[in-house]
């Protein structure tokens, strides 16, 4: 829950849900009960932070979709009916459109227009960003989505849920160049792959079982990150955009931040990285894409549903 001025983020209460982490992914009944009882006291808990009443607010907004349906259902609902009790506008914020306007919580003002690659457990988007109202999709996975390979992986090893932070971990402690692993191949040039890595990792612990999976993990990540590094620099040059943007849970890999800090330098490209406190999901960035809309006066009708996918 975040409380956002138009500036600045006022206010905030994270609360990070880890009753999935030994179950290899979310539980999406598990998740909508944590929802159902965490927002009422978050909403309570913010107002408090900042003294404000409900008087004080100018517009709610929530996340409308694409994600779990039934978590999205109880944020939505939960942020109507307070915009109808309150008589105040209310938006639904597209989720993806949000990751790439946490671009805007970051120090450096963001200049439009810009490439931006959106790296989470469901998507792994390219979009030419116009405005943060505007994006156009350049390319996307054609299967898993990168995040959801780090978590499937992890989840083979039997590490907890998610699963990125627990290779990066294990990563940082391998050697990069102990193995190679196949770039990935699609037919169109911006969409991406990565089921075909994830096989790999699995293939190369059943062959170097001897080898240590320090050396595997920093070797798959680092063949993942090079892909993903290459795809967006090549990207950017091909459409003459001179800036690119990561945002999204992935985006959040401190091996994947330094690799694109040092190839946007070499490529003399401006780049904006999600302040890591906003890659994984987070209220914040759903208030700050709200933000755009609400001063375009693009509000969303109560009779609006959520959607689980695009
Ligand atoms: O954006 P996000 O919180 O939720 C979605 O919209 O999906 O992203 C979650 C994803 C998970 O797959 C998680 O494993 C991955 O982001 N992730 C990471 C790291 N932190 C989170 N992947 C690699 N390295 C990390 N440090
Ligand atoms: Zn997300």
């Amino acid at each position: 829950m975040a409380l956002f001025d138009g500036q600045h983020i006022v206010a905030e209460v994270v609360y990070r849900q880890s009753i999935h982490a030994s179950y290899g992914g979310v539980i999406p009944e598990w998740a909508s009960r944590e929802h159902e009882v965490r927002l009422p006291l978050a909403v309570l808990q913010v107002l408090e932070k900042t003294h404000l009443t409900w008087k004080d607010l100018q517009v709610v907004a929530a996340a409308q979709g694409p994600g779990l349906i039934g978590s999205l259902l109880i944020g939505f609902t939960f942020a109507r009916a307070l915009a109808a009790a309150q008589g105040l506008p209310f938006i639904g914020v597209h989720h993806l459109q949000a990751h790439v306007a946490s671009l805007e919580l970051g120090e450096k003002p963001v200049v439009y227009p810009l490439l931006v690659l959106v790296a989470t457990g469901g998507h792994t988007h390219l979009f030419r960003v116009a405005h943060p109202l505007e994006m156009e999709l350049l390319g996307q996975t054609q299967d898993d989505a990168v995040g959801e390979a780090f978590d499937k992986v992890a989840a083979f090893l039997g590490l907890p849920y998610p699963g990125g932070p627990e290779i990066e971990k294990l990563a940082e402690k391998g050697l990069p160049s102990a193995v190679s692993f196949p770039m990935p191949r699609t037919a169109r040039p911006w969409d991406f792959s990565f089921s075909g890595l994830k096989t790999a990792f699995i293939h190369a612990r059943q062959r170097h079982m001897d080898l240590p999976t320090e050396d595997l993990c920093a070797s798959w990540q680092h063949t993942v990150f090079t892909y993903l590094v290459q795809k967006l620099i090549q990207a950017a040059q091909a459409h003459r955009i001179p800036r690119i943007g990561l945002v999204g849970g992935v985006a959040a890999n401190q091996y994947l931040r330094q690799l694109l800090t040092q190839a946007a330098a070499e490529a003399g490209l401006d780049l904006y990285l999600a302040p890591l406190p906003y890659c994984m999901d987070n209220a914040a960035m759903i208030a700050v894409a709200a933000w755009h809309r609400y001063l375009t006066g693009h509000y969303t009708p109560l009779t609006a549903a959520p959607f689980a996918r695009e």
